[in-house]
């Protein structure tokens, strides 16, 4: 006999422990494997993904609907053009009904707040696929890929060059759960929240000049400098994060064998220079391509049944 286990929902990194995370790191990697090797892997038979859609999505969208697929179930889009929710049917109201029919759903909206009222009037599991103020899917894959190319991420140093956004707070999240060192290069005003960076102690550190912050380090990453949401502040934001550019002379300071990751969409020329995202030390479409991996080792996690 089977039963479910008790409901988890994974808004943020910190809603796992760090043994759960690095697991389902290992699970990502089996997976990608078997999928490679063409094996046929449907524990989700017949379950339902329901996808809601506040802001675009090219990767988040892609990955959960095949990672559903592959694992024998569907994916539901929904976007708030075309259904009650646009037309301001309440979101309690519509996590209760979805929550009925689907077996498991992500969301990718503005507040965060939204999300964790949904999460609260859910009966199924609930996943963040961006709010403004984290993105911890896209943390699922960059650990992966980090481990993929050079090991264990234990005990080393990141470089984050930009904005203290969504991404920024969920590479907060992940220096605790991971164990490694962040610097943060962001100009001021554009620090991350003061309460997330609070949290995670001496191991988070801010450094302005991205130069310094970078010296060393073992990976370096950043993010647009204008996130869905922002288009508003668009002039404001290209003035302020001048110099704040991962190009060449950057990169030297890092470590050699350091790697650049960024969670794409990119703009070259803004926040990375072409050289370095189609560089050697790029590793952009691994890490890309690892949302379908991470995020079906997230799915059989949040779904699985164990014995009693
Ligand atoms: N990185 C990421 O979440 O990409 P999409 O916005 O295309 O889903
Ligand atoms: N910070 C970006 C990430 C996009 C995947 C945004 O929120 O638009």
């Amino acid at each position: 006999m089977t039963t479910e286990n008790k409901l988890r929902h994974f808004l943020t990194l910190m809603d796992f422990s760090s043994d759960e995370l690095k697991k389902m790191t290992d699970r990502s990697i089996v997976l990608k494997q078997m999928q490679k090797n063409g094996d046929i892997y449907e524990p989700l038979k017949n379950r339902m993904l329901g996808m809601i859609f506040e802001k675009s999505s090219t990767r988040t969208r892609v990955s959960f609907e095949t990672g559903m697929l592959q694992f024998g179930g569907g994916a539901l889009f929904l976007s708030p053009r075309d259904t009650q929710l646009g037309r301001g049917e309440a979101i309690e109201d519509s996590a209760r009904v979805l929550s009925k029919m689907v077996d498991i759903i992500m969301i990718r909206t503005f507040e965060h707040e939204k999300l964790e009222t949904f999460t609260q009037y859910s009966s199924v599991p609930v996943i963040n696929a961006l709010t403004d103020m984290y993105h911890p899917c896209q943390l699922l894959a960059d650990m992966q890929c980090y481990q993929e190319h050079r090991g264990s991420i234990e005990g080393k140093t990141v470089t984050w060059v930009g904005d203290g956004n969504n991404m920024c707070h969920s590479y907060i999240n992940a220096a605790h759960q991971w164990g490694f060192k962040l610097n943060i290069a962001c100009p001021k005003g554009y620090d991350p929240d003061q309460a997330i960076f609070a949290d995670a102690g001496d191991q988070v550190e801010i450094i302005r000049d991205p130069m310094t912050a970078s010296t060393g380090s073992d990976l370096v990453v950043t993010d647009v400098w204008t996130s869905m949401g922002q288009e508003e502040e668009q002039a404001r934001r290209e003035a302020a994060f001048k110099g704040y550019i991962v190009d060449n002379k950057l990169m030297v300071q890092a470590d050699n064998d350091a790697l650049f990751m960024h969670c794409l969409p990119a703009h070259r020329g803004e926040e990375v220079t072409a050289s370095v995202i189609d560089g050697k030390q790029s590793v952009v479409w691994d890490e890309a391509g690892n949302r379908l991996h991470a995020q079906k080792a997230l799915l059989e996690f949040l779904m699985k049944k164990t014995p009693e």
